[in-house]
């Protein structure tokens, strides 16, 4: 069985989000005796592309409308990673430094073009197409309805959702730049006066997947719209939950880590790394580490941290740590507050993957008050790393932490999205903290729940076998 994975993001080339370690690590676990799955991707100029070296293998010019643009395809000069992955270089639209921007309707419709035109000139097509987010969301329309692909019109496809909300609406006099089509079917890319490719391709895809089975359900009761179609197309849709790359997310063999550590040494390996954290970002070390990695953007809840954080600093028995970037004000409110809390709380405004995977070591609890959360990674790489996770139940976090008033729980989960409910979730974890024996097994618990992606990946295989 052959896979091409068609993805905007893929670590550890170009990672913005949790797609990116998903197209990361989901081809290799795919990959088998039986199974080969590949990634294809833009190819843009950042660290990585910088620090390889590169072949290329096909040469074309590919076009957008009337405009026509040369394209590269090119493969790594040594192999690198667990499967096999191509690049496509579009000089004059993909190769810049950031991933997205404002002109990704032409950027990523060329890269979708190239990624085809390329592909047309296989031996063998592949045996699925598994596109994932809206910037592949006009292959499955294109496969379907376009005349210059229609030899793939038998391969099926498959469509993943790792977030809804962005759905890549374009106007629809940009409607040319698709390469021709049946125009009796256009109305497959109309959203009022819109082109919408994220429900292009609920629309056209043979299987539409969701990156947790609870984010299935709630978008088809909310999902920026596309509710209504999700209802209408659900005989194809369902969700699968992300694992995580079980190797990279080792704290037994994690580089990045000050201390490794196992389920044995779990105490003594986060107290060094908590040292750490403490020593670099001046924090005190003896009150529990509450700590926050993500996009400071409304989704995530992060609007609603400066006036949680006053809340719990004013009481002096919690220490707080942040990484991540995003929304003006967001950011500007929480470096300010560095300045009223000298010595325990702290913030790191921007990316840094390594300082994440410290993070995941040292913190004593991960916050993740997510309004909405497709599945999350964050939480599951807090488990391996034996760090208690305090979620919003809702989406992936719903699927995956249990709150410890219940049986077998492990976490602290809070229902509504407000500072009271962000407040007193914290204030809990604060308790439990205080009993240091329940916190230490806790923590020693939730390093042996399984997420790695063995069963995920196999799930998405048997989809496959049942179109
Ligand atoms: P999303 O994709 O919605 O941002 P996920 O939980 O799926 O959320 O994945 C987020 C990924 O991005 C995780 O690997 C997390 O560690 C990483 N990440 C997010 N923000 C940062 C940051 N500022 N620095 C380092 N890693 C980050
Ligand atoms: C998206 C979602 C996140 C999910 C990730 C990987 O970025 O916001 O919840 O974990 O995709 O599927």
């Amino acid at each position: 069985m052959n896979v091409v994975h068609i993805s905007a993001e893929c670590y550890p080339v170009a990672k913005v989000g949790g797609l990116a370690d998903v197209v990361g690590a989901l081809p290799k676990y795919q990959n088998s005796a039986t199974v080969s799955s590949q990634v294809i991707m833009p190819f843009y100029d950042n660290k990585f592309t910088k620090a390889h070296a590169f072949n290329t293998i096909y040469e074309s010019e590919l076009n957008l409308g009337d405009a026509s643009f040369p394209f590269k395809i090119l493969t790594l000069k040594k192999a690198l990673l667990d499967f096999e992955i191509f690049f496509v270089d579009v000089p004059e639209l993909l190769f810049k430094e950031y991933v997205y921007s404002n002109d990704d309707t032409e950027r990523f419709l060329a890269f979708q073009i190239a990624a085809l035109d390329w592909m047309l000139t296989w031996e063998t097509f592949p045996d699925y197409i598994h596109c994932h987010d809206h910037h592949t969301g006009l292959i499955p329309f294109m496969l379907q309805e376009s005349f210059k692909y229609k030899s793939f019109r038998k391969i099926p496809n498959i469509l993943t959702i790792h977030n809804a909300q962005y759905q890549g609406w374009f106007p629809h006099n940009k409607v040319n730049l698709i390469p021709p089509f049946n125009f009796d079917n256009v109305g497959l890319l109309d959203w009022g006066s819109s082109i919408n490719p994220l429900a292009a391709a609920i629309k056209c895809a043979w299987r539409v997947t969701t990156v947790s089975p609870s984010y299935m359900e709630e978008l088809k009761k909310s999902a920026n719209g596309l509710e209504d179609l999700l209802n209408h197309e659900s005989a194809k849709c369902s969700g699968i939950l992300n694992g995580i790359d079980w190797n990279v997310w080792n704290p037994e063999t994690d580089n990045y880590l000050v201390s490794n550590y196992t389920d044995k040494t779990v105490v003594s390996g986060k107290k060094a790394n908590k040292k750490h954290l403490c020593d670099t970002f001046n924090l005190d070390f003896k009150k529990p580490l509450f700590a926050f990695i993500g996009r400071l953007v409304g989704e995530k809840g992060s609007d609603l941290f400066p006036e949680t954080f006053k809340n719990i600093l004013e009481k002096g028995d919690a220490s707080i740590l942040l990484l991540g970037s995003g929304h003006d004000e967001t950011e500007t409110q929480l470096e300010a507050l560095k300045n009223d809390y000298k010595g325990s709380y702290n913030a790191f405004i921007g990316y840094d993957e390594a300082l994440s995977h410290v993070i995941y070591a040292g913190a004593d609890f991960l916050l993740m008050p997510s309004r909405v959360e497709p599945c999350g990674l964050n939480q599951m790489y807090a488990l391996r790393y034996g760090t208690i996770p305090i979620v919003r139940s809702i989406g992936g976090l719903k699927d995956t932490v249990i709150d410890i008033s219940e049986n077998n729980g492990f976490g602290i989960c809070h229902p509504h999205v407000t500072v009271s409910d962000i407040t007193n979730a914290i204030d809990r974890g604060v308790d439990l903290y205080k009993n240091n024996s329940i916190y230490k097994k806790l923590s020693k618990q939730i390093m042996g729940i399984n997420h790695s992606w063995d069963a995920s990946a196999n799930a998405y295989i048997k989809l496959y076998k049942s179109i």
